[in-house]
């Protein structure tokens, strides 16, 4: 079972372990604001620093397992979507990454802006 059809560029962001555990590190690309978080098992995620209600910076929330909790009105969003939890609705953009020899890789495509 081959892959070759897969195209991905992917761009090394930083170390895993510049992320503060239970934290993030914010990257400036051009698509937006992008957090990258760090939890308590080493698991990273990476979604636009915009929360979906009304935009808060999701980078400077508190986080919980998988989840971050906006720091403006306290939605819960899951961090492997993007996704605020029930009964809230909608989704901050999520990124793929990729973890290889300690380092954060994110899919070069996804974080250009469309014309960039
Ligand atoms: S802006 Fe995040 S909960 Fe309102």
């Amino acid at each position: 079972m081959s892959n070759n059809t897969d195209n991905t560029v992917w761009k090394k962001i930083l170390p895993v372990d510049d992320i503060p555990v239970m934290g993030s590190r914010i990257l400036q690309a051009s698509v937006g604001p992008i957090a990258i978080f760090r939890n308590a098992q080493d698991e990273v995620f990476a979604i636009l620093d915009e929360c979906p209600h009304k935009g808060g910076p999701l980078s400077q929330g508190i986080m919980h397992g998988k989840t971050v909790t906006c720091p403006l009105h306290s939605w819960n969003i899951d961090l492997s979507t993007g996704c605020a939890q029930e009964p809230d609705e909608g989704c901050a953009k999520s990124f793929a990454l990729k973890i290889e020899a300690g380092q954060v890789y994110l899919n070069l495509e996804e974080i250009q802006a469309p014309h960039a």
